[in-house]
């Protein structure tokens, strides 16, 4: 397997009973595929976000060095990311043109505390989800090998993003508090749809349509994502991020119960 079968989107699903192991495999090295497609198009905007954070700020701070060292990090996981994709022999995936669009006026319009919450709705998802793959067997070596250097060098970023917010959730002026509340739940809508191209059940020999009405239908899928953001969906909540109309936006992304 290229994922741990359980983090197949289809796991358990009347169809994925119906797939030959072979199958199975096959799936799991496109949905990697389109994972790391995702990882790409989150760090590109992430490293934006992270430029535009140090613009206005004293560039030789230990703060903006921080942020210099973190987009290096995602510069290179890029990279990696890139090469694992081509080393896999899939196509890349990426997202569909209207949320790569959406996401260009999400990046540009984001607010400082909205820019630290993305950072961590990007990376916390996908981190609980290596951390489940490198140490299981069962998955190929170059993928677990990736999975744990991005697990290392995200254990810094996350916590880096977390102290940020916090402070900057206790400084920044309400409304503006208020629009972040709105931007974090739109981009947990965007990203979470985005999280695995369909396109990779056509790759495969499946319906399209059949696959994704399962995969939307399957609890157990469900469950994987609610417990990929729970660790993230409490921190938010305690920081005041999940009010209101956001917090109903965090729902409809099926990341909160
Ligand atoms: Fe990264
Ligand atoms: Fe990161």
């Amino acid at each position: 397997m290229v994922l741990a079968p359980e983090l197949v989107s289809l796991y358990d699903t009347p169809l994925w009973r119906r797939m030959s192991e072979e199958q199975r495999i096959e799936l799991s090295r496109h949905e990697a595929a389109s994972l790391a497609s995702l990882g790409i198009w989150f760090e590109i905007i992430l490293m934006q976000l992270l430029v535009r954070h140090i613009y206005d700020k004293s560039l030789t701070s230990h703060h903006v060095r921080y942020a210099l060292t973190e987009i290096a990090d995602e510069c290179r996981h890029s990279m990696m990311f890139a090469r694992l994709i081509r080393q896999s022999g899939t196509p890349a995936y990426p997202v569909p043109r209207i949320y790569h669009n959406l996401a260009r006026i999400l990046k540009t319009v984001s607010t400082t505390p909205g820019s630290f919450a993305s950072t961590l709705l990007g990376e916390e998802i996908l981190d609980w989800m290596q951390r489940l793959t490198f140490p299981d067997e069962r998955v190929q070596p170059l993928v677990r090998g990736v999975t744990r250097i991005n697990v290392v060098e995200e254990a810094r970023h996350v916590r880096y993003a977390r102290e940020e917010l916090r402070r900057q959730m206790a400084t920044t002026p309400r409304r503006e508090q208020e629009f972040t509340r709105l931007s974090c739940g739109e981009a947990a809508r965007v990203f979470s749809t985005c999280f695995v191209n369909p396109g990779v059940y056509e790759a495969v020999g499946l319906d399209r349509r059949e696959a994704v009405a399962q995969v939307r239908a399957s609890g157990h899928r469900r469950e994987v994502m609610r417990s990929g953001a729970r660790r993230l969906t409490d921190f938010l909540d305690d920081v005041g991020l999940l009010r209101g109309a956001g917090r109903r936006l965090w729902k409809s992304s099926g990341l909160l119960a």
